[in-house]
């Protein structure tokens, strides 16, 4: 792809040539790998979690595109895994308990075979569809102007989400509606209280978050609420539930603010003065980009890549210094904000920034990354909106299957100048993987150079097997592919309820791992009897 020298010309073969073996480019790179230390405490067995933005309950009829048997077979891919339901929307959304459209959906019967009933059928899926481009556009223009009207869920809207979850094995977060406020600007309990009833009187197990980036609620709705307010406001909601058996001891995660830029820096402080104490995990949101301003290069540049090293520091130092050791998670993310970069963040391509994401995090610290989003408007999404996987999605299947909790070290040898375009993550592999066993290791690689790198294992690895998942893009598309290979073969469903099987492909001991320019790929290094993973 890169070097198409059709017209045979000299020049164009000169240069491929210059660059293959160029004097400072010696292709093979050794690692350097500690496998007797983990670095920080294990991750979440959730780390890696997905969002449903609260933009999709806007109109109540879209919200059934999660009875979809195939969106739950996919979900239920990532599972074990939080799904949060928020965003900007969810501060315009009020339930309204006197209206449901479907009363038949509600799950109370507790028959075993609940998620097999009420899905969605291909007639009910193909008149949302045909509706959905309208309603994306509107959902769009609505982010885009930063203007927002309200909107009504009802109990339907609770149940099918609910259902969604409970059906795909992943622990529900709703995030609660804190711009309805009182005169003295504290937050309204109010409709809160009624939506908790109803979930507390169906005995819904869910979790919960209040507010969405709080930092910027001025420009979007023209009312300011400071950082020790709304830790207030997270006090009010933690008495609320602890008046709810089922909800005593539920999940309170916040407080979602934006970018830690300087005004969000100094509201997560003065936050964490009076709500720190009272939520389990403190949340923030991350995006390298802008979407509709996005470049093919900025997924593969290594200066934005690294740009979220610093800020992740920058929140660690804050929280270090009121609420030492409280989980941080990043509670909503993804490449491109502003739904997303239009034929980018949807293709091959965002999984550069995806995955480095997953591996910054992991070994920074951060205890869960919840993905925006796993379905919905816009272009960032895991699953598009005929209910196919997008790369992303295969990316993090494979993430959930090969990586484990435990973060190891990884290195180049040799290389005097950090070669920032070829970037090494080691996890201990995922222990609940039955292929493999303790004490293997997961490396994931991605090479951000237009050149083939060869990488070799520390000797003490020399003599193992190893399972290579490569992953290429499909088609003709190049880097803009929606499709992927893994090893050769593209990746896609068996059928609408079943995943394929994602198999490695057996490299022989002292084998040298060949990553193609601009791609990444899985090893998992078997009987690596890695001391940190026994
Ligand atoms: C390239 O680097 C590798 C690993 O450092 C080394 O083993 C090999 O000899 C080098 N090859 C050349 C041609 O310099
Ligand atoms: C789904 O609901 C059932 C029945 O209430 C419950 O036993 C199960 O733990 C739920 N699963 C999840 C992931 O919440
Ligand atoms: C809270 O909101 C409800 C519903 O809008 C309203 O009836 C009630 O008076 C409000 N409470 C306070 C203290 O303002
Ligand atoms: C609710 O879900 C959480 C998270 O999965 C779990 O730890 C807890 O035991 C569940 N509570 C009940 C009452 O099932
Ligand atoms: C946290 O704060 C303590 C005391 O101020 C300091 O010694 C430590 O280095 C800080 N840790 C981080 C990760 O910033």
């Amino acid at each position: 792809m890169l070097y198409t020298c059709e017209a045979v010309s000299c020049s164009c073969v000169a240069a491929a040539l210059a660059r293959a073996g160029s004097s400072s480019g010696n292709n093979t790179v050794e690692l350097t790998l500690e496998l007797k230390t983990k670095i920080k405490s294990s991750l979440n067995p959730r780390f890696l979690s997905v969002t449903v933005d609260g933009s999709l309950a806007s109109e109540p009829k879209y919200i059934a595109f999660l009875r979809s048997q195939k969106l739950i077979a996919l979900a239920k891919g990532l599972s074990p895994a939080y799904l949060r339901f928020g965003g900007t929307k969810s501060d315009f959304l009020l339930f309204d308990p006197s209206k449901n459209e479907y009363q038949e959906d509600r799950p109370t019967n507790q028959a075993a075979n609940i998620c097999e009933q009420r899905t969605l059928t291909s007639a009910e899926e193909k008149m949302l569809h045909s509706q959905w481009f309208a309603q994306e556009q509107q959902i769009l223009k609505e982010n885009f102007r930063n203007q927002y009207t309200n909107a009504t869920i009802t109990k339907s809207t609770v149940d099918m989400l609910y259902r969604f979850a409970n059906c795909s094995d992943l622990h529900l977060i709703f995030g609660l509606n804190v711009l309805l406020r009182n005169d003295n600007n504290e937050w309204n309990t109010s409709n809160a209280k009624l939506l908790i009833d109803y979930c507390s009187s169906n005995k819904y197990n869910l979790s919960w978050e209040l507010g969405n980036e709080p930092n910027s609620f001025r420009k979007k709705s023209g009312i300011y609420i400071s950082g020790s307010q709304l830790g207030k406001d997270f006090v009010s909601l933690h008495k609320l539930l602890r008046k709810y058996p089922c909800y005593q001891n539920s999940g309170l995660f916040g407080p979602d603010i934006g970018q830690p830029k300087t005004q969000s820096q100094k509201m997560l402080k003065s936050f964490l003065e009076t709500g720190g104490e009272i939520i389990n995990s403190i949340t923030w949101h991350h995006y390298y980009v802008s979407g509709p301003t996005a470049s093919e290069e900025d997924f593969i540049n290594p200066d934005i890549l690294d740009s979220l090293v610093s800020e992740i520091q920058t929140v660690f130092q804050i929280v270090n210094e009121s609420v030492p050791g409280k989980r941080i998670w990043l509670g909503e993310t993804s490449s491109a904000y502003g739904g997303g970069a239009p034929g980018l963040s949807n293709t091959y391509l965002d999984g550069f920034m995806w995955l480095d994401k997953l591996g910054i995090s992991a070994k920074s610290g951060i205890d869960v990354v919840m993905r925006q989003a796993l379905f919905g408007a816009g272009s960032y999404n895991l699953v598009d909106s005929d209910f196919e996987p997008l790369p992303d999605y295969w990316l993090c299947l494979l993430f959930k299957k090969l990586v484990g909790s435990i973060v190891l070290n990884a290195g180049l040898k040799g290389t005097s100048r950090d070669d920032r375009k070829l970037r090494v993550y080691i996890h201990c592999t995922n222990k609940n993987n039955p292929k493999y066993a303790m004490g293997d290791v997961t490396l994931f690689v991605l090479n951000l150079h237009d050149t083939t790198k060869n990488i070799q294992l520390p000797s003490s690895l020399s003599g193992k097997f190893i399972d290579e998942y490569l992953l290429l893009p499909a088609g003709k598309e190049g880097l803009q592919s929606a499709t992927m290979l893994l090893n050769g073969e593209v990746l896609k469903m068996v059928d609408d309820k079943t995943l394929p099987t994602l198999n490695g492909r057996l490299l022989v001991p002292g084998s040298t791992l060949v990553l193609p320019p601009l791609s990444f790929a899985f090893y998992v290094v078997k009987n690596a009897m890695a001391s940190a993973c026994l």
